[in-house]
């Protein structure tokens, strides 16, 4: 009885082991596959200005009345793309830094610290969209969201 298993034992470690390599062999493609394969959403790229625009951003609380994207304070409105905006933009936010409204402060930011400030909000408004009125759900599940081209692209 002995000598009767001993093949079939063999076969099975063979398909065992081909099991095994494809499995190895399916496994390095799909992993190649995903690392190499580029994203769809280019964010772009924060510029020295910009970065500095968001320290101020959050050293002076901005966000405790601001939103971007819906997220934030609800004293003032959403700044998510407050630059692209008809009528608004750069010489906009200037204005209500320089002279404050309501509830928000005047605040006396130099000329520099202004053009951070736009800077940064150029960069959020180049994120995206808020709210996204041209998001589409996919059959898999995910929301594909329209990105903006900006200048650093
Ligand atoms: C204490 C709350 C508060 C803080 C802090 C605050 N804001 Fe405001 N902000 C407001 C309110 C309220 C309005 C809206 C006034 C209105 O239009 O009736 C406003 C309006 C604005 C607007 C015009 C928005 C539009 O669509 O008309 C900009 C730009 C702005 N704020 C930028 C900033 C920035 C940048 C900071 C931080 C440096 C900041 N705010 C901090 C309350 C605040």
């Amino acid at each position: 009885m002995e000598n009767q298993d001993r093949p079939i034992l063999e076969v099975n470690t063979n398909l065992y082991r081909t099991i095994l390599l494809v499995l190895v062999a399916v496994f390095l493609c799909y992993t190649y596959v995903v690392y190499t394969t580029k994203t769809e959403t280019d964010i772009p790229q924060m510029t020295e200005e910009a970065l500095r625009g968001q320290i101020l951003w959050q050293e002076n609380n901005c966000t405790a009345c601001h939103q971007f994207y819906g997220l934030g304070g609800y004293l003032g409105p959403d700044l998510t793309n407050i630059i692209s905006t008809e009528n608004k933009g750069p010489q906009y936010v200037k204005a209500f830094l320089n002279s404050g409204i309501k509830v928000m402060p005047k605040f006396n930011f130099s000329e520099a610290e202004m053009e951070e400030i736009v800077a940064f909000l150029t960069y959020v408004d180049g994120t995206g969209y808020f709210p996204n009125k041209q998001a589409r759900l996919k059959n898999t599940g995910w929301v594909e969201l329209k990105y903006k081209k900006t200048r650093n692209e």
